[in-house]
């Protein structure tokens, strides 16, 4: 079928034999990327906008606009060279060997293919007339979700190598005239907090230098929007993500016609890198979801790409689980964890997760500050290795999973004594560390090597290891690497050179186990975003699990991520009752990390009963469709609902986000959205907690049409401040 529709695809090949324009449309359902040629055959971007209805008019487009060429340089160039007469900010800047740094790009071909009837590649290839030097631009259209992932490949011919100084994914440009630009910025423990600005004359960065997880201090995801603020239903926008794990840039620059141009990429600080002939340097994607009808449709339009096409088994499904993290720390043995299997069993979970501790012999990993790289479990904690662990958890009938920190190590452990030369650091300066550890070189392939044997060792030892937690919480201190010295390679390919190495390893996990969950950790910022979660079936957004907090950083996330990826336990963090904590955490996939031998008689009813009901309804929260409907940013209380593909079911949850005396209840109805006007359906409160009633009358009939327009009021008050609501179809 795939191959039929490729031959029947278009295949277009445009070579220059005459200067003649040229009009490329990169089309979605609802938007559409125009390029064309100028006079001397240098790509622009003419137009970014709603897709027209027929494509012969989009040749007429340039002739609106009549941008004379500024001094100040090329502002819509569609990737622009730095270094000849362009003095703007340039994609890409490069040093040729000869010394000479001077790059113009102009077209010289372009393709389009289709994959198939969703899918759509367009590649143009752009040349200097110089140098042989070729940038291919690669633009990937997803039609009906509406998404674009766009990345640039450099080429070369010359006989010496090539530095790259910039190298960036995208160039875009825009003609609207106001943009205003969500940004989300963090420490640990405050991940995602957004910053709305009103982009003005001159450029906006937005990057990061942490080498390791890309989100501790800003994040690589963005919401743009035109001509007004960004709202949920109305208005263009887009939600966009620079698709790589270490560092990046995001620069937005408003230039002297009040138009914006978006360069995004790795960020170029400390990455020159040196290209020999022939070799392709790829850079990142960016990735990027449109809609003309607010922020709600374009993260629908994501969720459903990112669990159609890019996360690893998105339409899947999930285990739940039972972490001991908060419940032990360091602090347990074999006993102790065995005991807990039979707490995940009676919750209901799938899966029991050892974390952090279980390793070191000669350097115990007792607490932070020792063991981390000898991956051996610790004799003492577990004189029968993992391997007893993950029989007794089967006795039970739960899964086993476990916790590694590959990527790291402590200075105080066996590994740092055997094989300091695998470890990032400056040979002749003091080491500075993080959580008291430091990274290891992945740019070496004797480190992926190992690396890759941590995991490797841990399944071929185990082979019924449900589920792996893979945590990274040093950033890059002292950015040096003795294997790029010894190999003279320059020491600016480390940042690089470290992120491949890592998805060379991740590649070769999933080679051989193509399908064993994974959750990608960090718990200082989070670590998440489209390339990396082609291996992982989810991510751990923070540490902080204090459900008020959550609520408002789960509704972040979900701009971008679909619930099925994002990991939510509920732990003791704050004050807030049980019901509050769980109901905030099944709107992800659901894990605990409590002592639930700690738990009243109630409270563990109220869990499993919880459990049993999360059960019931994760298909609509893993595989449905969201709709955010009461911002907690802007009101007294929170709602949003995933529904149904067949729009027959719907879980609707409503927290209360403050608690002052003055907020006594929600006054009104709250609309629903995505239902089916046509259909009736009754609601009916679950989640109750033993002993309490609830306010929902789950006998009457509504229609969806009234639902939408007039909605239904979840009774939130100061006495139920978490209400969760399951809409389903009533049958005549
Ligand atoms: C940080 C993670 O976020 C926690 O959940 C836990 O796994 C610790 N690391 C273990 O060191």
């Amino acid at each position: 079928m795939k191959k039929e529709l490729i031959t029947l695809g278009l295949l277009i090949l445009f070579p220059v034999l005459f200067a003649q324009q040229v009009t490329i449309p990169i089309a979605t359902e609802n938007s559409t990327l125009l390029l064309e040629t100028d006079r001397d055959m240098r790509l622009r971007t003419v137009y970014f906008g709603k897709t027209l209805r027929d494509p012969i008019e989009y040749a007429l487009v340039s002739e609106g606009y009549q941008y004379f060429d500024s001094n100040a340089g090329i502002y819509n160039a569609a990737y622009t060279p730095a270094g000849t007469w362009n003095i703007s900010e340039p994609a890409i800047q490069v040093v040729h060997g000869d010394g000479n740094a001077s790059l113009d790009l102009k077209y010289l071909s372009h393709t389009q293919e289709v994959l198939d009837e969703n899918t759509t590649i367009t590649r143009i290839v752009l040349g200097d007339e110089l140098y042989p030097l070729r940038v291919s631009l690669h633009y990937k259209t997803w039609k009906h979700e509406n998404v674009i992932e766009q990345w640039a490949e450099i080429e070369h011919e010359e006989s010496l190598p090539v530095l790259l100084k910039k190298f960036a994914s995208s160039n875009l440009y825009f003609t609207n005239k106001e943009f205003y630009l969500i940004t989300f910025h963090n420490s640990w423990a405050k991940e995602m907090q957004p910053a709305e600005t009103k982009l003005s004359r001159g450029i906006r960065s937005v990057d990061s230098k942490l080498g390791t997880r890309a989100m501790l201090l800003q994040a690589p995801h963005f919401i743009l929007s035109f001509d007004q603020p960004a709202a949920e239903n109305q208005g263009s926008v887009i939600l966009g993500q620079l698709a790589w794990s270490g560092n990046f840039k995001l620069d937005f620059e408003v230039d002297s016609y009040d138009n914006l141009r978006l360069i995004a990429g790795i960020n170029p600080y400390a990455s020159e890198y040196l290209l020999p002939k022939n070799e392709i340097f790829r850079t990142p994607s960016l990735i990027y979801a449109i809609s003309h009808h607010g922020t709600g449709e374009a993260s629908r339009g994501l969720h459903s790409w990112a669990r159609k096409y890019r996360v690893l088994d998105g339409q899947g499904e999930r285990l739940t689980l039972l972490n001991n993290w908060e419940a032990t720390y360091f602090g347990f043995d074999e006993q102790k964890i065995a005991a807990l299997f039979k707490d995940a069993k009676e919750l209901g979970v799938d899966l029991f997760l050892l974390d952090d501790g279980w390793f070191g012999n000669k350097y115990p990993r007792n607490n932070d500050r020792a063991g981390l790289g000898d991956w051996q479990e610790n004799v003492k904690k577990l004189p029968n290795g993992i391997g007893y662990l993950v029989s007794e958890a089967e006795k039970e009938g739960v899964k086993f999973g476990i916790w590694i920190e590959p990527e790291m190590v402590n200075p105080k452990s066996e590994l740092y004594e055997n094989h300091i030369d695998w470890v990032v650091r400056q040979p002749d300066r003091p080491e500075k560390y993080f959580r008291n550890q430091l990274v290891l070189d992945l740019s070496n392939p004797e480190v992926q090597d190992f690396v890759f044997g941590v995991v490797d060792e841990l399944f071929t030892e185990n082979p019924k290891l449900a589920f792996i937690k893979w945590d990274c919480n040093a950033p890059i201190f002292n950015a040096y690497s003795a294997y790029l010295d010894r190999n003279d390679i320059p020491q600016s390919h480390l940042y690089i050179d470290y992120v491949r190495g890592l998805y060379k390893v991740l590649e070769r996990v999933r080679a051989k186990y193509p399908t064993v969950p994974m959750m990608l950790c960090s718990g200082g910022g989070g670590r998440g975003d489209y390339e990396i979660l082609k291996y992982f079936t989810e991510f751990w957004p923070s540490d902080d699990t204090e459900p008020i907090e959550r609520i408002f950083m789960q509704w972040d996330y979900s701009y971008f991520f679909p619930a099925i990826v994002t990991d939510n336990h509920v732990t003791n963090w704050g004050k807030q009752p049980l019901k509050f904590r769980v109901d905030v955490a099944s709107m992800g996939k659901l894990g605990f990390d409590i002592v639930a031998g700690d738990l009243t008689a109630e409270e563990m009813e109220f869990c499993k009963q919880a459990v049993g009901n999360y059960h019931s309804f994760k298909e609509v929260i893993w595989h449905g469709d969201l709709y955010r409907l009461v911002n907690p940013h802007e009101n007294d209380f929170s709602a949003l609902m995933f529904v149904e593909a067949n729009k027959s079911r719907a879980i609707m949850f409503n927290y209360l986000v403050n608690n002052r005396y003055m907020m006594t209840a929600t006054e009104e109805p709250i609309r629903l959205d995505g239902l089916d006007a046509r259909k009736k359906y009754h609601i009916k409160e679950i989640n109750l907690f033993p002993g309490t009633r609830s306010r929902i009358n789950a006998d009457k009939v509504y229609s969806g049409d009234f639902l939408m327009k007039v909605g239904v009021n979840p009774a939130i008050s100061l006495r139920r401040t978490s209400v969760i609501l399951e809409i389903t179809e009533a049958m005549e």
